[in-house]
């Protein structure tokens, strides 16, 4: 009896695997269209072969950047464990430059914030075995509040390649002018491309990521007023998706509109849906732990947006939770997606290395009064996988084939 029971088990976790593994491995690698996507990727390189971890200053801080706040944050990247987890970009993001070009027309460090210069920032960065990120814009107009306009590709290189930092975050959101201009040098370092137009389509021959969707917010999901606006206008959505540069996103909804890309991620090549808020204090804990383990599933870059002088404990273990950096760091490479989705119940999963399926139900149910409270998500209609998620929190299973 007992026998047979185990064998029954055994049955049904393999059906369930190879089902996973199916859906999973159609849905992200597509058998004609995805191979006539990726073919069209150009930059095989070697670089970015996994998501590219580190910290960026932006979410937490904004413009309120300065060398001291960096220095100390590559500090706690060390002293936290963080950064041999994986963690070792430290990117500056928008404010760290003066408006003006020196008197050789050169770019250089904002000199009341980083008054030793940004090559000493990067000795200090490299000497703590990181790695220093750098952003810039490449359109023909001001971003939010940086002042330098009509910056080309090239003078970028030229003059940030001075300070030997690694990564380069490229603004192009009013204009596609960059992609004209990106050298092989910009193409070997890791670069993250921001532009409309669909950047998952083309930029892959020009970086190894690209934004697919509007800045992040702090937050879980739309307010409610957004939602009787859906219900009362049924093309509201397609509308207000359009302008995704103008707006600030949920998680749920950044989530939604980057697993559509998910087909064009790759090794070397991955769809960045914006960098984590898990920290920054405007969501449950449940909340940031949904949001790392989706982002870590859909192989996004892990930048993390918190101030690291300050983590607290709680923040510190999601962040720092080895298997879930693992499903992000997968050497199969392949974007995890949203299987299924019924009333607020999500099954999101994808194939990992070594036959290996990764599966995370995400329970959203963003409005309790609209939808059928449900006890279960099952994987199929034998009910196997079955849990129970708190409202806005997710369960993440990896799932290994038995030996023979
Ligand atoms: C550096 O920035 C931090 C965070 O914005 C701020 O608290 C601190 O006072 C600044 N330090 C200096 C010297 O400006
Ligand atoms: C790149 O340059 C070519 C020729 O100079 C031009 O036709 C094309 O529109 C440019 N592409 C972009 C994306 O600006
Ligand atoms: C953005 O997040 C903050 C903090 O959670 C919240 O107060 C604000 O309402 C959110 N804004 C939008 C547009 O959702
Ligand atoms: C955080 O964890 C460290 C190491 O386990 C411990 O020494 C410290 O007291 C904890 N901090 C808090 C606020 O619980
Ligand atoms: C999901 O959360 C809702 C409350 O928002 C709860 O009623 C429901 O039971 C939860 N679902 C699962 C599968 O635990």
């Amino acid at each position: 009896m007992k026998m047979r029971l185990r064998a029954n088990f055994i049955l049904a976790i393999v059906v369930n695997l190879w089902m996973v593994h199916t859906v999973a491995s159609l849905s992200n690698i597509g058998i004609s269209y995805g191979r006539h996507a990726n073919s069209r990727f150009l930059l095989d390189n070697g670089v970015s072969r996994t998501p590219p971890m580190g910290w960026n200053s932006w979410n937490h801080f904004w413009c309120g950047i300065n060398e001291s706040v960096v220095m100390s944050t590559a500090d706690a990247l060390v002293s936290t464990g963080l950064a041999s987890l994986g963690y070792k970009y430290v990117n500056l993001d928008d404010c760290w430059a003066e408006s003006e070009r020196d008197e050789n027309g050169k770019l250089r460090g904002k000199a009341s914030t980083f008054p030793s210069g940004i090559k000493a920032l990067a000795d200090y960065v490299h000497a703590r075995g990181l790695k220093l990120g750098i952003y810039a814009n490449a359109g023909e107009l001001i971003t939010s509040s940086m002042t330098i306009a009509i910056m080309m590709v090239q003078e970028i290189e030229r003059d940030i390649l001075l300070w030997a930092t690694h990564c380069r975050k490229l603004n192009g959101q009013f204009t596609s002018l960059y992609v004209n201009g990106t050298t092989e040098f910009l193409q070997r370092n890791c670069i993250f491309l921001r532009g409309q137009e669909d950047p998952a389509k083309w930029a892959g021959a020009y970086g190894h990521s690209w934004r697919t969707t509007g800045d992040i917010n702090d937050t879980f999901a739309r307010s409610i007023a957004f939602h009787l606006c859906i219900h009362l206008h049924p093309n509201f959505m397609a509308t207000i998706e359009s302008f995704t540069f103008l707006l600030f996103f949920s998680v749920t909804w950044i989530a939604d509109l980057n697993n559509r890309w998910g087909r064009y991620a790759g090794p070397g090549r991955w769809n960045d849906p914006d960098m984590l808020e898990v920290g920054n204090g405007g969501m449950t804990m449940d909340e940031y732990r949904s949001h790392f383990s989706i982002w870590s599933l859909m192989k996004d870059p892990l930048l993390i947006g918190c101030d690291l002088r300050s983590i607290s404990n709680r923040t510190l273990r999601i962040l720092g939770n080895k298997e879930v950096i693992e499903v992000n760091q997968d050497s199969l490479g392949v974007q995890g997606r949203k299987l299924r989705s019924k009333d607020g119940l999500e099954v999101w999963a994808g194939p990992l290395s070594d036959n290996r399926v990764v599966v995370v139900l995400w329970n959203r149910s963003e409005l309790r009064d609209l939808i059928t409270a449900h006890k279960y998500v099952s994987m199929n209609k034998r009910d196997r996988l079955t849990a129970s998620v708190a409202p806005h929190a997710c369960k993440m299973y990896v799932l290994t084939p038995l030996q023979s």
